[in-house]
């Protein structure tokens, strides 16, 4: 493996994607996003589908009978154009219609899209949905033995993964958090570098989570926490790297889960020199408590960027579709604030976990996309772990969301894969957990 971490995370292939919580607890605490991992009802629809879709050979006419009744029963309800049977051994990507509400939405998803990041020259990572699997396979039973069970507004499986997967993939030789909570995402850094030190910034100390229950503190760690606390905009880090013995930047991983403006945390990053960087929640165009890059890049001429606020535009008739099936999908009410501003949050930035926001020009939040781009080597979203008919989450829109490691439909993969074991509520969480490499702007 190349010592230099660019080397070992770069590659020139095209990404094929354009394609807080308590957190929210003790500082901006209290203002909490909903639980991450809170459970969620699936439409009775979805549910039956998916019942269906496990039975695999078992009954694949019974299961023709039903879907067939429930397609003659939605076809009244809701005017639906199509249906298909599905099985575990047999995967129609149509098929996703029936899990979607019976009413062709995953046709829309186009026209919606994925909006994402440009980078500088188009570079992408080095590791392939083959390596993903993999990973899965080798985290799931780490997973199960995680000390904090219930992460409530902490991170839950999908970017647990994302994060493990990255730290033990990239070896950097430090790592920094800044966002611990109970610590979940410092005993994840854990697992993925067993013998590497860990930097700490969190405002109130993991211990003192110990007091009422389950929290890792580590004991390779050095915190800033509690009385200690720095935030990282302005910590010493020439001193924190003397003391570590890092003299090259590019062998440190920057893990954010501290629900601040990530432009901010960006620029503060490129100040010090930090070039791999990992923001926890990447909330989507008028959702969450900070811009965040998803935001950002949010702009007219990415695919699946830009929006209308027009009433009776596509736009409006497929987001209030959405918004039926996907609870965090936000309808045009919800995404438009005064003046028809649909960037950032209803034309506001948001920071710190919302306790401070400020609205902004169409023209300036274009200048930050512009200005990210300009300094972005790498962009790469975490793929939802599987499918919404496998996870049963009925929180983030698939619409919005790459395609999924395990596809819906892929059930047997799920479940050899150990997926099955965990509790649903640790699929609810998803926000889009983005890796990014960043270098100055060259001149
Ligand atoms: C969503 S939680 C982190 C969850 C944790 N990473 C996990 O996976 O379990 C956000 C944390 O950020 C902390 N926080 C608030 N302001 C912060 C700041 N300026 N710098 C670092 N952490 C901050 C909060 O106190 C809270 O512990």
């Amino acid at each position: 493996m190349p010592n230099n971490m660019l080397e070992r995370v770069l590659s020139l292939r095209r990404s094929t994607q354009p394609h807080g919580d308590e957190a929210a607890g003790e500082n901006g605490d209290g203002a909490a996003d909903e639980s991450k991992t809170k459970k969620q009802q699936l439409p009775l629809t979805m549910r039956a589908a998916n019942y269906l879709t496990r039975m695999g050979h078992v009954g694949p006419c019974l299961a023709f009978l039903f879907l067939t009744f429930i397609a003659i029963l939605s076809l009244q309800l809701f005017h639906s154009r199509s249906f298909v049977c599905v099985s575990s051994s047999y995967y129609d990507p149509v098929s996703r219609s029936g899990f979607y509400g019976f009413d062709g939405l995953e046709s829309d998803f186009g026209s919606l899209g994925v909006p994402w990041c440009r980078s500088k020259h188009g570079k992408t990572v080095e590791w392939t949905s083959k390596d993903l699997l993999k990973g899965l396979e080798e985290f799931v039973p780490i997973y199960e033995t995680r000390p904090i069970k219930n992460n409530m507004f902490g991170m839950g499986f999908d970017h647990s993964f994302g994060l493990w997967f990255i730290a033990q993939w990239l070896k950097p030789d430090l790592m920094i958090e800044s966002g611990a909570f109970k610590g979940h995402s410092t005993w994840v850094l854990r697992q993925a570098m067993p013998d590497t030190p860990i930097v700490s910034l969190t405002p109130r100390h993991p211990e003192k989570y110990l007091k009422k229950g389950p929290a890792y503190v580590d004991g390779n760690c050095t915190y800033f926490a509690g009385k200690d606390f720095v935030d990282f905009g302005s910590v010493d880090w020439a001193s924190v790297m003397k003391k570590h013995g890092i003299n090259n930047l590019s062998r440190v991983l920057v893990f954010f889960d501290d629900h601040q403006n990530e432009l901010k945390r960006i620029k503060q990053a490129l100040k010090v020199g930090f070039q791999h960087l990992v923001f926890e929640d990447n909330y989507d165009t008028g959702t969450g408590d900070h811009y965040s890059l998803r935001q950002i890049c949010d702009q007219f001429y990415i695919r699946g960027g830009g929006h209308s606020c027009f009433k009776d535009s596509d736009e409006a008739r497929i987001r209030s579709k959405r918004k039926k099936f996907w609870e965090k999908a936000v309808d045009i009410e919800e995404l438009c604030g005064p003046g028809e501003a649909w960037w950032g949050v209803r034309g506001y930035v948001r920071d710190n976990f919302n306790h401070s926001n400020e609205p902004i020009s169409l023209a300036r939040h274009f200048e930050n996309s512009r200005f990210l781009e300009s300094i972005l080597d790498v962009y790469w979203e975490l793929p939802p772990v599987a499918g919404p008919s496998l996870t049963h989450q009925s929180r983030y829109d698939p619409a919005r969301a790459p395609s999924p490691i395990v596809e819906d439909g892929r059930y047997r993969l799920f479940q050899r894969l150990g997926l099955t074991r965990l509790e649903t509520s640790v699929f609810n969480g998803y926000t889009q957990m983005v890796y990014i490499q960043i270098s100055k702007q060259e001149i």
